[in-house]
């Protein structure tokens, strides 16, 4: 029996790659090498990951860019034809697709992950948003809804129709305050006994939802001290309800052999922000979500031209495999990275980080044990 990787291997500390679909990657910046999203460089890009034995490969769903200089995440790889093709070029590494609840259909979405599930072998995830950017509701059509308590209550009811499709193999009626089905089943069912499910929400009712339906929780951090905090608390109100869930973050890295040069590089990367689509993204989020506080407003705006407002970790191999160790040690289980340029700076990180992790005891050597045959 194939185990899933994501929820069943030993890796201490996970990692994964994200934004690698969107045109900018995670780095808000006009650099001339900032990343190509074409399909030829996703596809290296997911062989890399692979190879060196990243866990798990995180797509962002965007429907409208962010405008500014470059037009950031003007060009995104639709996210689940993404996941499904690389599952397929892929071996061992987990490929998520991420999923707006009230653009599609949990029936059609129930059998969207299990295609993916067969073409990856039990290699599938799914990461749920519940809505926060409201031009991009306004694009299709729609209307995000106002308050939180009915995001998420409709969030509840799509992903309750999505596990009993899983589940169940005689058709049923659901009989709910969105979803009203007559005879719905979906076969196949998920290779996985279990498909890994992300959230990364940060307001109160986002975070009771992940902590009800989802395997992983993305926080993101301002201070590591009061990140280990949240995570205690997160875990304890899991606990609570008979339910165990993983927190991991967001982090951008510039990793060089030097710390001048990692400083060098970083530099060129915020001097060159692209401030227009900075000003949008922080505009629309913070009238829509609660993923950042908004008291942090100034510190941010570097950060999200370095990672998307990801935990920067910048300096020589040892200071990130060291940023990497904090980061465990206060509780999370992973981090997904941005690179600016993945191609060029995922096989530096895997020659001189990973086995600094590996010495650290965080990480196993590549695909160790990851897939149970
Ligand atoms: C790691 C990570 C991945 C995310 N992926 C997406 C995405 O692909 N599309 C999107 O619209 N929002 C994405 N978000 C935003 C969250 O899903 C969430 O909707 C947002 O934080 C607002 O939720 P809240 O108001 O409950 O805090 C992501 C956030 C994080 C930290």
């Amino acid at each position: 029996m194939i185990k899933n990787s994501m929820l069943s291997n030993p890796q201490e500390f996970k990692l994964g790659c994200f934004s690698a679909n969107c045109s900018g990657g995670l780095a808000v910046t006009k650099v001339p090498e900032r990343w190509d999203n074409s399909w030829e460089n996703n596809l290296r890009h997911a062989k890399l990951a692979d190879a060196a034995g990243f866990d798990f490969l995180l797509p962002i769903a965007r429907w409208i860019g962010y405008g500014g200089e470059t037009d950031f995440h003007g060009s995104v790889l639709e996210t689940t034809t993404w996941a499904t093709a690389l599952l397929a070029h892929t071996e061992n590494i987990n490929v998520f697709t991420t999923i707006h609840t009230a653009f599609n259909h949990p029936v059609v979405v129930a059998k969207q992950l299990a295609t993916m599930d067969h073409v990856g072998g039990g290699r599938a995830g799914l990461n749920i948003v519940a809505g926060w950017n409201r031009p991009e509701y306004e694009a299709l059509g729609g209307v995000l809804p106002a308050d939180h308590e009915h995001r998420y209550r409709y969030a509840q009811e799509w992903i309750d129709v999505i596990q009993r499709l899983w589940r169940e193999s005689e058709p049923f009626k659901f009989d709910g305050e969105f979803w009203q089905l007559e005879r719905t089943y979906s076969n196949p069912k998920p290779v996985a006994e279990s498909v890994p499910i992300i959230n990364a929400a940060g307001s109160g009712q986002g975070r009771e939802f992940a902590v009800r339906n989802a395997d992983f929780l993305f926080t993101t951090v301002m201070s590591l001290e009061q990140t280990r905090q949240e995570i205690v608390a997160i875990k304890q109100q899991a606990t609570a309800q008979g339910r165990e869930i993983s927190v991991m973050t967001l982090a951008s890295i510039f990793c060089r052999p030097t710390r001048s040069e990692a400083q060098e590089y970083y530099h060129h990367i915020v001097d060159n922000a692209d401030e227009g689509a900075i000003d949008n993204i922080i505009k629309i989020m913070f009238a829509n979500a609660e993923s950042f506080p908004k008291a942090a407003l100034d510190s941010l705006r570097e950060r999200f031209a370095a990672g998307h407002g990801g935990w920067p970790l910048i300096g020589t191999p040892d200071d990130c495999a060291d940023g990497l160790e904090q980061m465990a040690k206060h509780g999370l289980a992973g981090t997904v990275f941005g690179f600016v340029d993945y191609n060029k700076e995922l096989p530096y990180f895997r020659e001189e980080v990973l086995p600094r992790l590996e010495r650290k005891g965080l990480r196993l050597p590549a695909n160790a044990g990851q897939r149970v045959a």
